[in-house]
């Protein structure tokens, strides 16, 4: 069967010492039509596979310097060639190197002496799912381009309408029951404002496309910014917000970042206490790292989840969470930005100081030089 993949022009790369075998496989795939180029040793085979990745390898295994085995293992290494499929050419009855290809990362094998027939159908059959491989990558990054602009563009609504909500409340014309509705609008625009934000902020720490910004940052300021904008949330739910720190304490970080761990810590928090409880939020720095840390009562976290909490999408069954909309991107984000910062992220549960619930801490070292002036005060 036929296929529109199967028309279209290839690219084959052949690493092979001798001529002779050379020549012989290019005179084989001659009537394939793809265009097919040489390499005669390793260290070349990995510059032309890096410069112009070709969509399929037939590499020998016996060349002088370098051999077949670890050309393989470099080319799966490296995130540019690691899917071009490599089929390795042995010797029939040659056991020990079918073991060895395959722990070097080989796709399949090529028995010498080599059969036409064989090598063209099985050199079809790679090319058919490369080409859909690469297919399924360019609809995943268009997908992936498309959602990141769609989530952008929401971010400028949003700032609008969290604005007019603002503004709104602020009216001195409108009834106590109405300003409580614009209260609840607004803190609902702040959840998905953080969702925009949460999704913006992984996709770039996991790019690599985020520069971290450090400088000086007045860490109890950050934190009573975030409570005022959770105020009517720790309300409604009757909790109390304990704070213990420094209040001088300024800590070298980027503060965007650093303002969404704040962020993301106390919204889960407030999310999983029950009515009537205490939330304390805790900060500290010594010479090396500085913490900041929340602990609520609630349930506890059970060991076996505290592997994965971190993760993209973690959320535990049967938590008011889930009534409480969010999608589990918010402890990932704040690992993402703690792990960028080179600090780290940690759980206790049962927390610390408290019968049940769970404390999430946040350490980030402190360079020698910003860890004097970590207590500077701020006029
Ligand atoms: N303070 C906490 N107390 C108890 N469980 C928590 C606490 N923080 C997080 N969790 C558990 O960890 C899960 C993951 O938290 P995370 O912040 O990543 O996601 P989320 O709050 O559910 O959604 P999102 O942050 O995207 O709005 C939560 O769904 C909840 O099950
Ligand atoms: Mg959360």
């Amino acid at each position: 069967m036929s296929n529109d993949a199967d028309k279209a022009k290839s690219k084959i790369l052949i690493v092979d010492d001798e001529e002779f075998n050379r020549k012989l496989l290019k005179g084989i795939l001659a009537s394939t039509g793809h265009d097919v180029f040489e390499a005669v040793d390793g260290m070349k085979a990995l510059e032309l596979a890096k410069e112009n990745p070709p969509d399929i390898i037939l590499l020998d295994i016996m060349m002088p310097g370098m051999d077949g085995f670890s050309v393989c293992r470099k080319l799966k290494d490296s995130d540019k060639t690691n899917d071009i499929p490599i089929l390795m050419i042995t010797s029939l009855n040659e056991v020990d190197d079918y073991v060895r290809a395959v722990d070097s990362g080989a796709d399949d094998f090529i028995t010498k002496p080599v059969n036409a027939t064989a090598i063209l159908a099985r050199i079809k059959g790679f090319l058919r799912n490369k080409q859909l491989s690469d297919k399924v990558k360019h609809i995943n990054r268009f997908k992936n381009d498309l959602t990141r602009m769609i989530v952008h563009d929401l971010r400028g609504p949003m700032t609008g309408i969290m604005g007019y909500l603002d503004l709104s409340m602020n009216s001195d014309s409108i009834s106590s029951k109405v300003r409580e509705y614009l209260q609840n609008a607004l803190s609902s625009a702040h959840d998905v404002s953080g969702l925009i934000d949460n999704l913006l902020g992984i996709e770039k720490l996991e790019s690599g496309t985020l520069t971290l910004n450090p400088e000086p940052v007045h860490i109890p300021s950050l934190i009573q910014h975030n409570i005022d904008v959770q105020n009517a949330n720790i309300i409604q739910s009757s909790l109390k917000v304990e704070l213990q720190g420094p209040r001088d304490l300024i800590c070298r970080c980027d503060q965007n970042l650093m303002n969404r761990v704040i962020q993301n810590m106390l919204v889960n928090a407030i999310k999983f206490s029950p009515e009537n409880s205490v939330i304390k939020i805790e900060w500290e720095s010594n010479s090396r790292e500085f913490n900041y840390s929340v602990t609520n009562h609630g349930e506890s976290i059970d060991p076996e989840y505290q592997a994965v909490i971190f993760n993209k999408f973690a959320q535990l069954d049967d938590r008011p969470a889930l009534s409480r909309g969010g999608v589990g991107l918010g402890l990932a984000f704040c690992k993402m930005a703690v792990d960028a910062h080179g600090g780290s992220m940690e759980l206790v549960s049962p927390a610390t100081g408290f019968e049940d619930g769970v404390q999430f801490i946040a350490k980030l070292p402190l360079k020698k030089e910003s860890a004097a002036s970590s207590r500077a005060s701020i006029t």
